[in-house]
């Protein structure tokens, strides 16, 4: 064969495989997920993250993960970004739950399904989002509840509870206030004496303790704090005030994060309501489904439990956050 007669076949060779290329490439093409999250305020947040990036990984779906640091602003700027950018899924954790009607439309008219995880939004329309998945954080505000008014059984006078909240306008800190109010209400002797944001971080936690104490001293009896971290960050404040933490004031707190267990097992933190972190397969699954053109579940719920000190020990082998 001439040199001519040979590159002539390659070609052809190259041409027949390229026409073929466009329908193989099309079933390889990696699906793209773009994920805003909302910061890394805390342990729990970081578990999230991780889950999220292992699970994309193991999924073999392409991840563009934008960190907001806490600001709406952020996380509509990021969501802009993945628009213009032509994403398949968009999915992200709202840091508040209002304000987010006027990018979700746009998400929307560019044909670009959103998941919503871990927190939601308060939209009246809810066709703005395909899926919300996460934990009952009214529920998780009822269990803390009702561990303590089973824990105060017995007891006669006020109990003096003062309550560490989550970033103010946050769906958590909203919904934790919202059933636990809904539970201590029944008996009046339960009396929310302080409530304050501690941003759902250490350093905030322990800063607004440490006001509390200075306001109400030996009159607190309680400690709710709408997360772990804060809850570790006021137990360093009550115990610099020489006071001694989850004796002198009982501490309930929510997440169940490894720091969480660590703190019940030195008998300095009382109870925590668990909030799972690891969504990360479900929200790859549900991608994959959405992709596939198949019906998601509107809701999906995390299942959840509580940990008393009591079991701290026994359990901590097994928590994978
Ligand atoms: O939205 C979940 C909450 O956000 C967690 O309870 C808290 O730790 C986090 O920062």
């Amino acid at each position: 064969m001439t040199l001519k007669k040979r590159s002539l076949l390659t070609a052809a060779v190259a041409l027949a495989f390229t026409s073929a290329l466009p329908l193989t490439a099309m079933a390889q093409k990696k699906i793209v997920l773009g994920f805003s999250q909302v910061g890394a305020e805390s342990e729990w947040r970081t578990a999230n993250t991780e889950s999220i990036k292992a699970s994309a990984k193991e999924a073999g779906i392409e991840l563009k993960f934008s960190d907001a640091q806490q600001k709406q602003e952020n996380q509509i700027k990021a969501i802009r970004a993945f628009i213009a950018q032509k994403v398949d899924v968009i999915a992200f954790s709202p840091v508040v739950e209002s304000g987010w009607d006027t990018v979700l439309l746009e998400a929307k008219a560019a044909k670009i399904p959103v998941v919503l995880t871990d927190r939601s939004v308060n939209s009246k329309d809810t066709s703005l989002y395909v899926s919300f998945m996460g934990s009952d954080f009214t529920e998780e505000g009822r269990k803390a509840g009702r561990w303590l008014v089973d824990k105060m059984k017995g007891t006669t006078g006020d109990v003096n509870i003062v309550e560490l909240q989550g970033t103010v306008g946050s769906a958590p800190a909203i919904d934790r206030k919202k059933g636990f109010e809904e539970v201590i209400k029944a008996d009046p002797r339960f009396k929310i004496i302080r409530s304050q944001t501690g941003d759902f971080t250490r350093a905030k936690g322990k800063e607004v303790m440490e006001a509390f104490l200075k306001a109400e001293g030996k009159k607190i009896n309680v400690l709710y704090a709408h997360n772990d971290d804060m809850a570790i960050g006021a137990i360093q404040a009550i115990e610099e005030a020489g006071m001694k933490p989850a004796k002198d004031i009982t501490i309930i707190s929510i997440d169940a994060v490894k720091g969480a267990f660590e703190a019940m097992i030195a008998g300095k933190l009382n109870v925590s309501v668990e909030c799972s972190p690891l969504l990360g397969p479900q929200l790859m699954s549900a991608t994959k489904d959405i992709v596939a053109g198949k019906s998601v579940p509107k809701r999906i719920v995390t299942e959840e439990g509580i940990f008393p000190m009591e079991v701290a020990a026994k359990e901590f082998p097994k928590r994978k956050y």
